[in-house]
């Protein structure tokens, strides 16, 4: 399996000084950003775009920005996000009236891809796009807020995927998002998440380097 990546969400960042937050996060030994875009319509909440990743880039973040989003339609706003830095875009299947073109935009715009599946939401459509996916992201929470429950069903969810992702031999990492942090770390990866989210977890304590450090060791058990 791949390393382990660990990609805090800015969701739950101190958004009045979101440059020191991300650079201070990531010294502390995070991998990945996790960029949460929501519109209001797809999901009843309103976050940040394109203008804020490239933001991020300007103020010198060069980890991977790992962009969700909560968006319908997404194909206008794939180029942009390119543009403005994104290295990974994953998107709702349900929020697409054409996911293999969605996906090809994607790569057509030098980023790597990724399907989001929602608690309810089964995987059935990944067995014909497999091939174009390279990252796949299993919500253990409904979308739209931070903070929330994990939701524990998404355990054998993340059996299923891991089972497919195995026989389809492609690098594909499988990410886990919400609800999240030191308590349950061991069983999203023993159940084959290799990317995962957090963001109160990490956020919502004092000290960044300590919850990282003690989700590693805990993930490693
Ligand atoms: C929910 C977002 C998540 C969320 C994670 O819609 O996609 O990324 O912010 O936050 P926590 O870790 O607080 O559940
Ligand atoms: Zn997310």
């Amino acid at each position: 399996m791949n390393d382990l990546i660990i990609a805090p969400s800015i969701l739950a960042a101190d958004l009045a000084c979101l440059g020191e937050e991300v650079d201070h996060v990531l010294r502390a030994g995070a991998d990945w950003v996790h960029f949460d875009v929501m519109d209001n319509h797809y999901v009843p909440n309103l976050s940040f775009g394109p203008v804020v990743c490239q933001a991020l880039r300007r103020y010198g973040i060069d980890a991977t920005i790992d962009v969700h989003l909560m968006v319908k339609p997404v194909d206008r706003i794939i180029p942009d996000f390119a543009a403005a830095g994104a290295d990974l875009i994953s998107f709702h299947p349900e929020a697409t009236e054409h996911l293999d073109r969605s996906l090809q935009l994607i790569r057509d715009q030098g980023c790597q891809t990724g399907l989001v599946f929602n608690p309810a939401t089964p995987l059935d459509c990944l067995r014909y796009v497999l091939d174009k996916v390279d990252l796949i992201l299993l919500m253990s929470v409904n979308p739209g807020f931070g903070g929330q429950k994990f939701l524990p069903d998404t355990l054998d969810k993340l059996r299923e995927a891991r089972a497919m992702i195995d026989a389809a031999e492609r690098p594909i990492r499988l990410e886990v998002d919400g609800g999240v942090g030191p308590d349950n770390i061991e069983a999203v990866v023993a159940a084959g998440a290799d990317t995962v989210v957090a963001g109160s977890a990490i956020f919502g304590q004092p000290d960044y380097a300590a919850v990282l450090t003690d989700m590693r060791e805990r993930a490693a058990q």
